[in-house]
């Protein structure tokens, strides 16, 4: 059976089912991996938009998906009412699921959310991301409203340093500037001197006065920076993302054997080893970017699995393969569309709330970000 008869065949069953079909049990049946399965149904999605995904698998929504007595379309619907009515604006990062992205005034990578918070005229924002993407937002926006839509996603390589253990590192270079990845807590914050997102950190760290940096938490992105500007001298920490640095050249090469004609686009948070045979590194929104733009047709996309999902929506003519099942963040994947709703219903989400003292420490490391960065 080739690719389409296969994904016919995978519409007539959903087209039949009333209960939702994993994607698991469709890969047994055809005899494929689960990510063939999840590329299918991107594909599938784009003529059969009424197919939606939810936890148990997927199914079509006239079959009705129940959220309480609502469908996804419902609650969609009630999240932009809602947000209207009482001024809110809905920033997701690119690491969310299809049916956030469809209810977010902005999507975006790090960087492109803190400007976006800052420039937002609404009195109220709710983060569909992780918890420093939040803090991040109500550092920058202080008189608005800020929730994080699901209060335990977290980001855990922002956890990896705390405030003791930076102000030891610090006492080994006293005479390094502390750049820190935006992936970190406010309260590390606190104690460094800029900060930096995945696609600010060449350009930032560029044009900082100091040649010596000390680059906390992420060596991999750390080390990717240092490369571009080998008149400076780093410095790093023993960090990294759990979820890119499970990621080695034997994927790479796997990946590449399977799809010779695909391009690499990675992110800086892989290895070394990954990062130095991609074709194009940049952040999730850079990788994106990238994939639009390009006349290639294939790519394997090197960070986590929901830009393949997105990418094959947006550009059903070409094709996505993801590097590595490994790469999904269960952190990012955590907030549903019923946090969202229920964040607006006032009874769900957690609304950030700082000491003074973090808001200006972290507040000074954000803004120069933003100034170096603009
Ligand atoms: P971006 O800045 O590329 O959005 O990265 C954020 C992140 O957490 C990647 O894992
Ligand atoms: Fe944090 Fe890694 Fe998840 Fe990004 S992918 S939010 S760095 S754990």
């Amino acid at each position: 059976m080739n690719t389409e008869e296969r994904r016919v065949q995978i519409l007539n069953i959903l087209q039949k089912e009333t209960e939702p079909v994993a994607a698991r049990k469709l890969a047994e049946q055809f005899g494929v991996s689960r990510q063939v399965i999840v590329q299918d149904m991107a594909v599938i999605r784009v003529k059969a938009p009424e197919i939606i995904s939810t936890t148990r698998g997927y199914m079509l929504q006239k079959t009705g998906r129940k959220e309480g007595n609502m469908t996804i379309a419902e609650i969609q619907q009630e999240i932009l009412r809602m947000k209207k009515e009482q001024d809110v604006c809905i920033l997701a990062h690119a690491y969310q699921g299809q049916e956030i992205l469809e209810v977010a005034d902005y999507m975006g990578d790090s960087y492109g959310l803190s400007v976006q918070a800052s420039k937002s005229s609404c009195s109220g924002v709710i983060m569909c991301g992780v918890r420093f993407m939040a803090e991040t937002c109500k550092i920058l926006s202080p008189d608005k409203k800020v929730w994080l839509a699901n209060p335990a996603a977290g980001c855990p390589m922002a956890e990896q340093l705390d405030i003791d253990s930076l102000r030891a590192l610090k006492a080994q270079y006293p005479d390094h500037t502390v750049v820190a990845y935006i992936n970190t807590t406010s309260e590390l914050k606190t104690e460094c001197d800029v900060c930096v997102t995945s696609s600010s950190a060449v350009q930032i760290c560029s044009r900082l006065d100091n040649d010596k940096i000390l680059f906390i938490p992420d060596p991999n992105l750390g080390r990717y920076v240092a490369k571009q500007l080998p008149e400076k001298t780093f410095a790093f920490y023993k960090g990294g993302c759990p979820r890119h640095i499970v990621v080695s050249e034997k994927d790479v090469e796997k990946a590449r054997a399977a799809h010779p004609e695909a391009l690499l686009l990675v992110h800086p948070e892989c290895r070394q080893e990954v990062v130095e045979k991609a074709d194009y590194v940049g952040s999730t929104t850079g990788i994106m970017n990238f994939a639009k733009k390009s006349d290639k047709e294939e790519f394997i996309i090197g960070t986590e699995n929901s830009i393949v999902e997105h990418l094959q929506f947006e550009c059903p003519d070409k094709k996505f393969y993801p590097l590595a099942v490994q790469l999904t963040c269960m952190n990012m994947k955590i907030t549903t569309l019923m946090d969202v709703y229920n964040c607006l219903k006032g009874r769900g989400g957690e609304e950030i709330k700082l000491p003074q003292n973090v808001m200006d420490g972290a507040g000074r490391c954000i803004r120069r970000m933003v100034e170096l960065g603009g």
